[in-house]
């Protein structure tokens, strides 16, 4: 018995979640093949991890080991080229894992750029600013998680009293996009402890919410997790979580949002039917008269998104919204950054109805609305790895200023 008992522990020890799943990049040579592989994502069995746009090389796509079989046989038959890009994923989050064990923790109060941080070293974070620069920064608790984890928004003033336009900024609607909340984080750094950016505050309040979905950030940072995305309410025997970014009330479960509550792209049962995209819907309502640019972190794809993404019309302000993603592009590669890829959502992705960047320029009637996707890891896994965080993170700030300008000066 106690032998048994010993074994089964060492089995658990050693059983992994992602054993034997492969990433593979696939190579679309025309519309057709792009055609072709749209319509597999539709089955909620493969994942998507970058995005199928016609203008992509190639898209990333996270396949079980169960599924391996057909969905190669489905590519040959199309003749549509492929390469494996991750042969066992497993392998690539154990790596991952370690070197996060590895790298030591933070001081309470202070933030890494060489990992990811965890939620409460965030929020540690997030209250050491609060005491250190009390004339700069003001947390607002907005809300509480399914799990009850608190949601804090960082509001960044030097003149709390001018009513000044707001750019709003959050990070990690998808749980397992690290990269965002560090790029986030690394905004807040910039804004309030770095004195050569003070004057992006002298017309602009920014108020920032780094992990918009504290539950499912957690929990993909427990080792058999690190793939997941949505939040993690309870919506069937088995399967948990909503994708937030379905789920926001805006032509709601229109395009590219599934009804199924297993999926990952699951819409929700019901508009707002979670409590952080209500948190954040009340939050931004109450701002909405001042907020000028919403901006919602993502990865990975390298593009800089615009709306619709319910549909392949065109906002009557493209114009606009194109332009100045081309001068935020054009800072980032100056700063030797990756160019992006520039677009409405629908045209340079797939339509996806029920984003949080079309409700706020569609409901909130903050007309600047951009959800920027940045770069990914490939080989390395989802995320790039912790130790180019520094690197990336600083270059896309360079878009920041950009953005920080051209508010200050519009309005
Ligand atoms: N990768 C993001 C997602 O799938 C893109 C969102 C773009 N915006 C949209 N409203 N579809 O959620
Ligand atoms: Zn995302």
């Amino acid at each position: 018995m106690y032998i048994v008992g010993v074994f089964y522990s060492l089995l658990v020890l050693v059983s992994a979640n992602y054993e034997s799943y492969k990433v593979y990049s696939v190579i679309p040579a025309n519309r057709t093949h792009i055609e072709l592989l749209g319509l597999l994502l539709s089955t909620d069995k493969l994942d998507f991890w970058s995005r199928l746009s016609y203008d992509s090389r190639s898209v990333d796509i996270m396949v079980p080991p169960q599924e391996q079989r057909d969905f190669i046989m489905y590519l040959k038959k199309h003749d549509i080229q492929y390469e494996v890009l991750i042969d066992n994923l497993e392998t690539v989050i154990q790596r991952e894992h370690v070197k996060q064990q590895l790298i030591p923790r933070t001081f309470r109060g202070k933030i890494s750029f060489s990992k990811y941080n965890t939620f409460n070293d965030i929020n540690a974070y997030l209250y050491q600013l609060q005491m250190d620069y009390h004339n700069l920064v003001k947390l607002q608790n907005i809300g509480t998680t399914y799990e009850k984890r608190g949601m804090v928004v960082i509001q960044i003033s030097s003149n709390p009293s001018a009513n000044n336009p707001i750019i709003f900024i959050d990070g990690g609607i998808h749980a397992r996009e690290w990269i965002a909340p560090a790029q986030v984080l690394y905004i807040i750094n910039q804004l309030v402890e770095n004195p050569a950016n003070r004057d992006l505050l002298d017309d602009v309040d920014w108020h920032i919410l780094p992990v918009a979905n504290p539950d499912g950030y957690e929990y993909s940072q427990t080792i058999n997790h690190r793939m997941w995305r949505k939040t993690r309410s309870q919506q069937a025997k088995n399967c948990m979580g909503t994708d937030a970014n379905r789920n926001f009330e805006f032509y709601w479960g229109l395009s590219g949002a599934s009804s199924n509550p297993c999926a990952d792209t699951y819409k929700g049962p019901k508009p707002f039917s979670e409590v952080e995209t209500q948190n954040l819907r009340d939050y931004l309502l109450k701002i909405k008269k001042n907020a000028k640019l919403y901006l919602t972190f993502h990865s990975y794809g390298n593009l800089i998104l615009y709306p619709w993404g319910y549909t392949s019309e065109l906002p009557h302000d493209e114009f606009e919204l194109r332009t100045l993603a081309k001068e935020v592009n054009d800072a980032i590669v100056k700063a030797g950054g990756p160019s992006y890829t520039i677009g409405s959502s629908t045209n340079v992705l797939y339509a996806a109805a029920g984003g949080s960047d079309d409700w706020a320029k569609g409901v909130a009637g903050i007309e600047l609305s951009y959800t920027i996707e940045l770069p990914g890891g490939k080989k390395n896994g989802f995320d790039i790895p912790a130790n180019e965080i520094l690197k990336v993170v600083n270059q896309t700030f360079a878009g920041m200023i950009v953005y920080g300008k051209y508010i200050s000066v519009k309005y």
